[in-house]
Order: C-alpha cells, then sequence, then structure tokens
C-alpha cells in the first residue's frame, strides 16, 4: 500500500487523536469524550497497526506495554546528579534556611526573593530523557550518581507522552512517579486477598512497581508521574525561571502538579505551606511536604550546591498527622509462631483520609512502657504509613477502668501458659497445636507463596477448625466433598473446586513446601536454599546443626530452628503424613535445567570494566544462578575483573574456572535464546 495511502493517514491521525485524549484524561483531568470512545479509537488503531505492521513506530500510543520481561535494569549514569533536597520541619527553620540563603547570594539577593512552590509527592524520583522529541529512556534517582534504567516500566505510566509535540533536540526532565491513593488502596487489597504482604505506604508500592522486569505487570498498578524540573534542554533556550520551565514543560503535554504557585517573599511562601498542609488530605496522592525552590536560575546557579543538596532548594515537611481518641479495648492476638502481640481498639477517628479503629502496641514491653489501659485518652500518630501508632497516653481514664487490662499470664486462646525465651520481648504461647497458632499456620499454609490452594481463606479455615475437619496441615488432603458442600457459603460446586485446589497443591516442589510448614525464621528464599542443598526431605530431616551451617547464607540461629523443628517427633510425623496423603515434594531444581546458571554459584571481584557489580549479579541470579560472597570448593565459576585479588588467587589454586566480563556475557547471552 503506498506510504500516502487513506489508511495511512488514518493511522497517523489516530495516533494524534489518541494522544490528544490521554493528555486531557490523564494530564489535564478533563476529558472530552467517553471511555468507550476512547477505547474505540485504540481498537481502530491496534486493528490497522496489525493489519500493517510495517507502519508501528516506537511512539504510537499502542505500545504502552510492548515491551518483554527484561532480565535485569541496566544500571545508568545520571548526566549531572539527581541531588536530594535538605529538609526544615517548622517555618522557623524555613526563615533561618532563607537567611542563610540571602547571606549566600549577598548583595544579588533582591529585597524580595522569588520563590516556586510546590507539593512535596511522596514517591520515586525519576528522569525522563527526550531525544528529538521522542522518549528515550527513564532512570530511577539510585544513589543520585547512578540510577537504574526503567523505561518499558515508565512507558506504562498512562499521563506521559512518548513523542513531545515538537521535536525539541534533547530534553531531559524530573518527576516523581507516585501511585495515586486509590489505586494504592486497590493494590493493598488485592494482596490482602491473595495471601501476599500489603504495602506500608504507596512509595513502597510506586517503587515496587517501577522495578518491575516485567512491564505487563506494572502497567497493571497504575502509576503516574508528576515532572518537577526542566534539569536540561538543548535546541531551545532554556527559560530564565523554575516557574517558567514547569510552564514550558506543561506546555509540551507532561503532567506538572496542578498546586504549584510561584510566591513573592517569604510571607507568601509561608502562606503556601500552611494552605497546602490544611490541603493534604483532600488529594488524591500522598503529599509529605512543601518544597520551595529559588525562582530564578541565575540566581539558583549562584546559590549553588553541597555534595547532598542544592542550597537553593528546601523542604518544608509536615509533621505526622495526629489525632487523639479513646482506647476501648486490648485484645491480645496469637500468631502462626505463637508470638503473642497487644492491639488497641480505639473510638473510630479520622485521620488523614482513612478511619482509624485500631492501632498495634507490638509487644507488652511497649504497652508497659507507653502505660496504655482502657479508657485512657492516647494520641495517635501517622506518618506517611498507613499503619498508626500510639504516641503516647494524653490522659489516663478518671476513675481508673474497674477492670483494667492485664497482661496474660496463659494463652488467651488454649489456656497455655506463655513462654519467654532470655532476650526476647515477645511471648509465646508454645502449644503447636493451639487452634489460634493452627488457624494462622493452616493461611500460611495456603498462601499464594506456599502451596497456593485458592479459595481456602479465613472464613473456611475457621470453619475447618470450629467443625475439628483439621488438625494439622495433613488433614487438608483427607477432607471429604459431601462434608465441604455442607458447610457455611460452600456448595457442592464450590467444595468441588476446593478439592481441585488442594489435590494440585500435592505437586508444590519442595522449597513451597518447606516454607509452608512454617519453620521459625524460614521464609522463600532459606526455603529455596533447604531445598537446593537437601534435594530429599529425608536429607533435610536428619540434617544436623552443622550440615545445615555448610548451606550458605544459613547461621547457627537459622539453622538451630530447623533441627529443633524436625527433632520434634509431632513434625516428624507431619511429614510422613503429608507423604502418605500424596504430598510428594519433588525437588523442581532453579529455573532452566541444565542451563550455564542454574544451581551454580558464582563469586564476584574485582572491577568489571562495563557492568557494575549489581548488574553482574543480576544476570547471574535472574538465570538461577547465585552469587557467593566468598570462594570455596562448592564455587562453580569466579568471575574476575580488574584488581582481583586473593579470590582469584584463591580460584586459582582450587582450580575453578575463571571469567572474565566478556565470557559472563556470552554464557547469559546463550542462555537468554
Ligand atoms: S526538587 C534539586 N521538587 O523529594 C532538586 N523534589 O526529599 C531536588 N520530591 O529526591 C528535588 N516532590 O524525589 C523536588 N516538587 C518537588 C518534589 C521533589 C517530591 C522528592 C524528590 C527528591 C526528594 C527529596
Amino acid at each position: 500500500m503506498p506510504e500516502d495511502s487513506p489508511a495511512k493517514k488514518r493511522v497517523e491521525e489516530l495516533r494524534e487523536l489518541i494522544w490528544s485524549h490521554r493528555k486531557r484524561y490523564y494530564v489535564d483531568n478533563d476529558p472530552v469524550i467517553s471511555d468507550s470512545e476512547y477505547d474505540a479509537l485504540e481498537r481502530e488503531l491496534l486493528d490497522l497497526e496489525e493489519a500493517h505492521p510495517e507502519w508501528v513506530t516506537v511512539d504510537s500510543p499502542t505500545r504502552r506495554v510492548g515491551a518483554a520481561p527484561i532480565a535485569f535494569l541496566p544500571t545508568l549514569r545520571h548526566a549531572r546528579p539527581m541531588l536530594s533536597l535538605d529538609n526544615t520541619y517548622s517555618l522557623e527553620e524555613l526563615r533561618e534556611w532563607e537567611e542563610r540563603l540571602r547571606r549566600q547570594l549577598g548583595d544579588r539577593a533582591p529585597a524580595r526573593l522569588s520563590f516556586s512552590c510546590e507539593p512535596k509527592i511522596d514517591g520515586v524520583s525519576l528522569s525522563v530523557v527526550y531525544e528529538r522529541g521522542l522518549l528515550v529512556r527513564a532512570v530511577t534517582r539510585g544513589d543520585g550518581f547512578e540510577g537504574e534504567e526503567v523505561t518499558a516500566g515508565v512507558r506504562t505510566i498512562r499521563s506521559l507522552l512518548f513523542r513531545l509535540p515538537r521535536p525539541i533536540e534533547y530534553l531531559e526532565v524530573r518527576g516523581e512517579v507516585h501511585l495515586p491513593l486509590e489505586e494504592f488502596s486497590r493494590i493493598n487489597r488485592q494482596r490482602e486477598e491473595r495471601g501476599e504482604s500489603v504495602f506500608a505506604n504507596p512509595r513502597n508500592a510506586a517503587a515496587g512497581a517501577i522495578r518491575l522486569l516485567d512491564p505487563r505487570l506494572t502497567a497493571e498498578r497504575r502509576l503516574d508521574l508528576f515532572v518537577w524540573q526542566v534539569a536540561e534542554i538543548r535546541g531551545e533556550t532554556m527559560p530564565a525561571s523554575h516557574s517558567d520551565c514547569l510552564d514550558l514543560a506543561r506546555g509540551l503535554g507532561l503532567k506538572v502538579n496542578r498546586h504549584h504557585r510561584r510566591a513573592v517573599g517569604l510571607e507568601e511562601v509561608e502562606r503556601y505551606c500552611r494552605e497546602m498542609q490544611e490541603k493534604r488530605d483532600s488529594l488524591d496522592y500522598e503529599v509529605d511536604g512543601c518544597v520551595i525552590k529559588v525562582d530564578a536560575l541565575e540566581l539558583q546557579q549562584l546559590a549553588g550546591q553541597t555534595a547532598r543538596a542544592p542550597r537553593w532548594a528546601v523542604a518544608y515537611k509536615f509533621p505526622a498527622r495526629q489525632a487523639t481518641t479513646k482506647v476501648l479495648a486490648i485484645e491480645v492476638n496469637v500468631g502462626r509462631t505463637g508470638a503473642v502481640t497487644p492491639t488497641a481498639l480505639l473510638e473510630p477517628v479520622p485521620l488523614g483520609g482513612v478511619t482509624i479503629s485500631r492501632c498495634t502496641l507490638h509487644n507488652e514491653e511497649e504497652l508497659r512502657r507507653k502505660d496504655v489501659n482502657l479508657g485512657d485518652i492516647v494520641l495517635i500518630e501517622r506518618g506517611g504509613d498507613v499503619i498508626p501508632k500510639i504516641v503516647k497516653v494524653t490522659l489516663k481514664a478518671d476513675p481508673p477502668p474497674e477492670r483494667p487490662f492485664r497482661w496474660p499470664e496463659d494463652c488467651p486462646v488454649c489456656g497455655s501458659k506463655l513462654a519467654k525465651e532470655a532476650e526476647e520481648v515477645i511471648s509465646r504461647c508454645p502449644n503447636v497445636s493451639c487452634p489460634a497458632r493452627l488457624r494462622e499456620s493452616l493461611l500460611h499454609f495456603a498462601s499464594r507463596r506456599a502451596m497456593d490452594i485458592e479459595g481456602l481463606g479465613e472464613a473456611l479455615v475457621d470453619q475447618l477448625l470450629a467443625r475439628k475437619m483439621v488438625a494439622d496441615f495433613a488433614d487438608l488432603y483427607h477432607l471429604e466433598r459431601g462434608a465441604l458442600a455442607a458447610m457455611d457459603r460452600m456448595a457442592d460446586k464450590s467444595a468441588a473446586n476446593l478439592l481441585e485446589q488442594i489435590g494440585q497443591s500435592r505437586d508444590r516442589d519442595l522449597s513451597r513446601v518447606i516454607h509452608a510448614l512454617g519453620i521459625r525464621f524460614v521464609g522463600e528464599k532459606t526455603a529455596d536454599l533447604l531445598a537446593d542443598a537437601f534435594p530429599d526431605v529425608e536429607d533435610l530431616m536428619e540434617a544436623t546443626e552443622e550440615d545445615l551451617q555448610r548451606v550458605q547464607e544459613i547461621g547457627p540461629r537459622v539453622a538451630a530452628a530447623i533441627r529443633q523443628f524436625f527433632q520434634e517427633s509431632r513434625n516428624r510425623d507431619l511429614i510422613r503424613r503429608l507423604r502418605e496423603a500424596g504430598v510428594r515434594m519433588p525437588h523442581v531444581p532453579p529455573p532452566r535445567v541444565g542451563g550455564a546458571f542454574a544451581g551454580k554459584t558464582f563469586v564476584l571481584t574485582g572491577t568489571l570494566p562495563g557492568l557494575t557489580r549489581e548488574e553482574a549479579a543480576r544476570i547471574i541470579t535472574s538465570r538461577g544462578g547465585k552469587v557467593a560472597s566468598s570462594v570455596s570448593r562448592k564455587t562453580s565459576y569466579v568471575v574476575a575483573g580488574e584488581e582481583a585479588g586473593a579470590k582469584l588467587a584463591k580460584a586459582r589454586s582450587l582450580e575453578i574456572p575463571i571469567l572474565d566480563e566478556q565470557d559472563l556475557r556470552n554464557l547469559a547471552e546463550k542462555e537468554t535464546r
């Protein structure tokens, strides 16, 4: 088809249209067509591109999640360092900052300085580079000098343009990747349902999402980006002030926070800070303060910077959100390991957009130290994290409660005497069959990262325990369809589904089974190491502490816990019963059986010319290899760079194969194909 055919023209027209609607929707918050009309445009473009793959361009709006998963995130150096900010915690400190700044500027400082005032978005900072108007790379801040290349993930951000409206020779903008609060709650709800750990705050969730190796997964978390700086521009003149830079970025269709304001003189800055602090809870993203920047770029240059932060900018951090409320009750919960933790149930109080009605007190010692009891009025505080803490009691209950809370001596669930290990602050219920422990253990056993038994959630486990249908993990494999179907909210179909799921879990690999057992200190990673070292569970059961410690990364504390677990006849019996129930515990070696990396241990030494240590490590681990820090007979390869010393010598004496960077790359290359 000729280049100027109507279809080709339509493709171009559609791209322009889609970009402009995306901008109206995601950047301006002002859509002019319905979602379904928009979807129809994307569909039409996708269809045309499918029919004419030769017309697909990297900047087509359909290429948002186009990239395939990558093996690791390469490290890139920033053209100029991405600095951090100094913090101030009061308006007083902010004034002191301005005085220092004035001294620095000397007689160049006007009577009233102009500032750019912006919300400080609690996210992850990012540099985004456009060349000839095309998005070419995005790099995280990292240590300020070099960061990780996250271009594929960043392309999933819906408000971000792949192509600027004009082909500016070179443009670097910097900004904050963040998760809108609603999206953050959605992700955490989903993780809870799947039995995964929840994120403490939106920043952690955003940082995790942007670094995922599979852009399709990143796209599932709807990240957003606010641009807060134009770092460099070539081919056009750099505006004279920071505010003008932000206007330039906004004019190019990049998303700049709309609460940005220019302020003349410090009084206006202070007013801005007060106003933002009042607004913070009405925003749909987390803001932890304001950033105040000298507006004139010339004065910025004059003020200069320290190694860590510019002198021309400062953060004004908001205080943690606080509220007072009453303690209605103190509840103690028994976890999977028997740990007893107190939780205060509070009179519900709104705090930064969420209603708080409970608050953990961590352990007995903290409860005593803070002297919290029923009826007390407490001051609670929430930083950027969702979980609040009790700062202190502000008013003791008067009169004191008739029946004050006392730390229990016995497990509130099974009545066993609570025990406390020597240096520990945590009391534990020592009874492994305690129903509370059993409940949490069963939930852990069934969770996604352990045996992955879908459908075996809290409601069901509670019923199974109440009806005494299970007393340990092995009983799950003897459940009968009829009995299951008779339970609340279960029908024949759901019972059959659950049995199907339980049946499938019989084939889970050994490392998952080890993790599922819930041995103290043995998480997923340790379980992997153990399964590699003891591919037959019988060997693991017989392993002495010494044997266990021979496994890389397993120390005396973990070895002792594992030994103790398998010494208990009850646990040995459990393994035997699991086996009898058909749980096979096969050991599936790390990915790519027989590959050059699978199951091999690498030691890195010296400086590699073109890879940082982290990059080299990622090349190895992402292909199923392990990286160890010291050379021993177990080492498969030593990767040596410049100035490799003792480790290289030891590798030679043990006749361990030695690779250079190119050898490593060649091995990896073969593996990728
Ligand atoms: S300016 C040299 N502006 O806060 C300029 N930073 O605590 C340095 N941040 O690393 C940054 N919102 O990730 C700037 N409007 C804003 C910001 C902002 C959030 C982050 C940024 C920075 C961190 C420092």
